[in-house]
């Protein structure tokens, strides 16, 4: 049997980057004071129909759909937003005098998307949704959270490119303008974009098959058609991101592959050589109306989402080692049959203490043991025989300088907090 394709397992030395990447990002998100949301993987397709928008790509052709066995219809998510949408507006989140209400998710993704390097089926993402402002304070702050988690993992080549697609009523304008350039290009067009045609032209220019025609290049930008408020929003958002000293490149073709922004949108970029077209490492904007098309109150929202698989290849490519390989506390060496409960015993206690602690489940011999304990990078082995049990005195070996102690079983935490106190000098050993 072979995984589904665009599919991954994750193990070994992806399985320990990614929770530590996974725990730098939760704690991040405390510094940033934002709520952890977590909805349910599939939800009544209608949620993304209407949320994502039924003329994209993610809905007419990458969604997983299926009927559950009350023949309803049901779609495995495509992407965090219009379920966090839902969840805030049937939990009632609008009601909450907190305002605005600061999300964060992270979680698998489902796209049916022709599996390639940096694209695959079954994705992760990690995302933040930000309700009930319309200040550009929070479209700087969305954007400040990628820019500043991957400087904070050090990766050096990023570019952040930001565009506006204005209100409702630029947009509008810039839609009619669309069509009246399209109009007489149509038959250099594909099927598809026909379609987008009459039901929403902004689509055209993200078309996958058209992409290079020259008639696309030359397509109507946003940014002149977008009224003085939006201008305003738009240069605000500049400013803040200005005093956070964050770079960015406006960009006029930006208009991202979902149906639900209004005003600012953004992408993060890894620009180093060599990595491939599948390069976006995040992406987001406002989108003012999605609470109101889902059928809550009218709300102003702007967020996010990275996708984790990029960000993780990019980390390779600019050779980021976040792994800190550094060892158990103690391993345990029963010396026989007799004595495995005894030490299961003492393992449980020192692990219930926070203790690092493994022992041998293999009824290794004493050699082959210590072998073990290197390879676990044990700093104490405790060996445990007829004579240890019989008298509650533990034989523990300092791996490093070979000293022995005898400790009795009553004073083993003790002995190992001194011992551990003894390295709280910033020399990365010590016990937290
Ligand atoms: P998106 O641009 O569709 O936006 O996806 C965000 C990020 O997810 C992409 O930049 C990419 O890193 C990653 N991603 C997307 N598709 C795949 C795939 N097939 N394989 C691997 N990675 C992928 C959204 O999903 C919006 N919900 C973002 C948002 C939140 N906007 C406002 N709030």
């Amino acid at each position: 049997m072979q995984k589904a394709k665009g599919t991954y397992d994750v193990f070994g030395e992806y399985g320990k980057k990614i929770r530590v990447v996974e725990n730098i990002l939760s704690d991040l998100m405390e510094v940033y004071d934002y709520e952890y949301f977590r909805t349910p993987i599939f939800e009544a397709s209608e949620v993304f129909h209407r949320g994502v928008g039924d003329t994209t790509d993610i809905v007419t052709k990458e969604t997983y759909d299926f009927k559950d066995r009350g023949d309803r219809d049901m779609t495995l998510r495509p992407e965090g937003t219009a379920g966090i949408v839902r969840s805030y507006i049937e939990n009632k989140y609008y009601g909450n005098p907190n305002v605005p209400s600061k999300i964060w998710y992270y979680g698998p993704m489902f796209r049916y998307e022709r599996p390639q390097s940096g694209r695959f089926r079954e994705f992760y993402q990690f995302g933040v949704e930000v309700f009930g402002s319309n200040d550009p304070l929070t479209d700087a702050e969305v954007i400040s959270i990628p820019v500043n988690f991957y400087k904070m993992l050090g990766l050096k080549q990023i570019k952040v490119h930001i565009n506006s697609l204005g209100d409702t009523e630029s947009r509008d304008n810039y839609r009619k303008a669309l069509k009246d350039y399209f109009r007489p290009h149509l038959d250099s067009l594909c099927e598809d974009c026909h379609v987008r045609f009459e039901k929403n032209p902004l689509r055209i220019l993200d078309c996958k098959v058209d992409k290079d025609l020259d008639v696309m290049k030359k397509a109507p930008k946003t940014i002149d058609f977008l009224n003085e408020e939006s201008k305003s929003h738009f240069d605000k958002v500049k400013e803040y991101l200005d005093a956070m000293n964050i770079e960015y490149i406006e960009d006029p073709n930006l208009v991202r592959g979902l149906d639900y922004y209004t005003h600012t949108v953004f992408e993060v970029e890894a620009s180093v050589e060599g990595f491939g077209a599948q390069n976006i490492l995040c992406g987001g904007g406002r989108y003012n109306k999605l609470v109101g098309t889902l059928g809550g109150p009218d709300t102003p929202g702007v967020g996010f989402a990275m996708g984790m698989e990029r960000l993780m290849t990019a980390l390779d490519y600019e050779k980021i080692n976040l792994i800190e390989e550094d060892g158990i506390d103690a391993y345990i060496i029963p010396m026989s049959e007799n004595e495995k409960g005894y030490s299961i015993g003492i393992c449980n206690a020192l692990r219930l203490s926070g203790y690092r602690t493994d022992m041998d489940y293999m009824s290794r011999n004493i050699k082959s043991n210590f072998k073990q304990s290197e390879r676990l990078n044990a700093k104490y082995v405790i060996i445990i025989g007829e004579e240890e049990t019989k008298n509650n005195v533990l034989t523990i070996k300092d791996n490093e300088t070979k000293d022995e102690y005898k400790v009795k079983v009553s004073e083993l935490v003790d002995f190992l907090d001194s011992k551990f106190d003894a390295h709280e000098c910033g020399c990365g050993h010590c016990h937290e």
